[in-house]
């Protein structure tokens, strides 16, 4: 007996996860999904999933908390339909930051939500660009962590004379993978928060003068980081700024941060929806729609993901990229 395959959205990022339903040709099975009147999420799947290997397309973006409870509802209704197998494809992963106790009886946030989804009845998680690897260990079941930069890289491509920045001291990992697409070199910025929210640059290292620069990060929040990182470039006689981020959260204040003339232009990726009032002309989407298609068809038929990712890369860079070893 053939195992069949189901794609499912959350409300969370219908327009992704339309593109990906494109991309299989499977369309998705539809579910209702609404709000009672004192806050409760309800989810209902309106077709048979029984034997099924069901993949929930749904990342847990803002508002965080409603996003997450409508994934672990959803989830709990195919687990009692007798899906054979939930893959929850969670393209941003909410509550990503609190991944450790910075001071005294903190939570470590990331770690029960892992939790949770995992209770809930998921098999298997694929999303991209966790805030850190190591919350793949907060989960025990397979998690496919996939990095976006390849394909956010891709309108960078012909550019001159550019390095790569990062905010913050956590991502230079990221910014020498960007630098080895581009063949550029890096610089780093020494970020510091001396009030909750409020970024302050207290150093660049690198060269910055005449150049243009991508400053790359996993996360555009309030865009707080990003403006003030455009800014102090170009006060150090940076070229044109043009900021790369996968996940597009863009809370508070983070169209006016954005809009600032230090920066050229935004790239982000479609893992977030964009609501029409966010929106700015200098920001460009790219989708990694296609690219979650490959990886759920590589995940039900059971293939090896590494032929798909490296073979992005390759794609992308043309110049010859491989993965650097961990
Ligand atoms: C923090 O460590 C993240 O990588 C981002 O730099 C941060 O979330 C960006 O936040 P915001 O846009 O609010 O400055």
């Amino acid at each position: 007996m053939t195992e069949k395959i189901t794609l499912i959205s959350g409300s969370a990022n219908q327009a992704f996860a339309k593109k990906v339903s494109d991309a299989l040709g499977i369309p998705l099975t539809p579910v209702e999904v609404k709000r009672f009147n004192d806050g409760e999420t309800y989810a209902h799947v309106l077709k048979s999933v029984r034997g099924h290997h069901v993949f929930v397309i749904h990342p847990t973006s803002p508002p965080v908390n409603d996003t997450l409870m409508e994934l672990l509802i959803l989830v709990d209704a195919l687990k009692r339909a007798s899906a054979k197998e939930i893959t929850a494809v969670i393209p941003y992963f909410g509550y990503g930051r609190q991944d450790r106790k910075a001071t005294s009886r903190e939570p470590i946030t990331a770690k029960l939500v892992a939790s949770l989804i995992e209770r809930a009845g998921v098999h298997r998680i694929v999303t991209f660009d966790l805030h850190v690897d190591q919350i793949q260990g907060f989960f025990d079941i397979p998690v496919d962590n996939l990095e976006a930069m390849p394909i956010l890289a891709r309108p960078l491509a012909k550019l001159k004379g550019v390095t790569v920045v990062t905010p913050d001291a956590g991502g230079a990992k990221r910014a020498r993978r960007l630098a080895k697409v581009l063949d550029a070199p890096i610089a780093l910025i020494d970020k510091r928060r001396p009030m909750h929210g409020i970024v302050e640059t207290v150093n660049v290292i690198g060269e910055v003068k005449g150049r243009h620069c991508v400053i790359i990060d996993d996360i555009v929040d309030t865009g707080h980081t990003m403006a003030n990182a455009a800014r102090e470039l170009k006060r150090r006689g940076a070229k044109d700024i043009i900021i790369c981020a996968t996940h597009a959260v863009l809370s508070a204040q983070a169209k006016e941060n954005l809009a600032d003339k230090a920066i050229k232009e935004v790239i982000v990726s479609d893992t977030i929806a964009i609501p029409k009032e966010k929106m700015l002309p200098k920001i460009k989407m790219v989708s990694l729609a296609s690219f979650t298609a490959e990886l759920i068809t590589s995940i039900f038929e059971g293939d090896p993901m590494g032929v798909i990712v490296k073979g992005k890369h390759e794609q992308v860079s043309k110049r010859g990229y491989t993965e650097e070893a961990p």
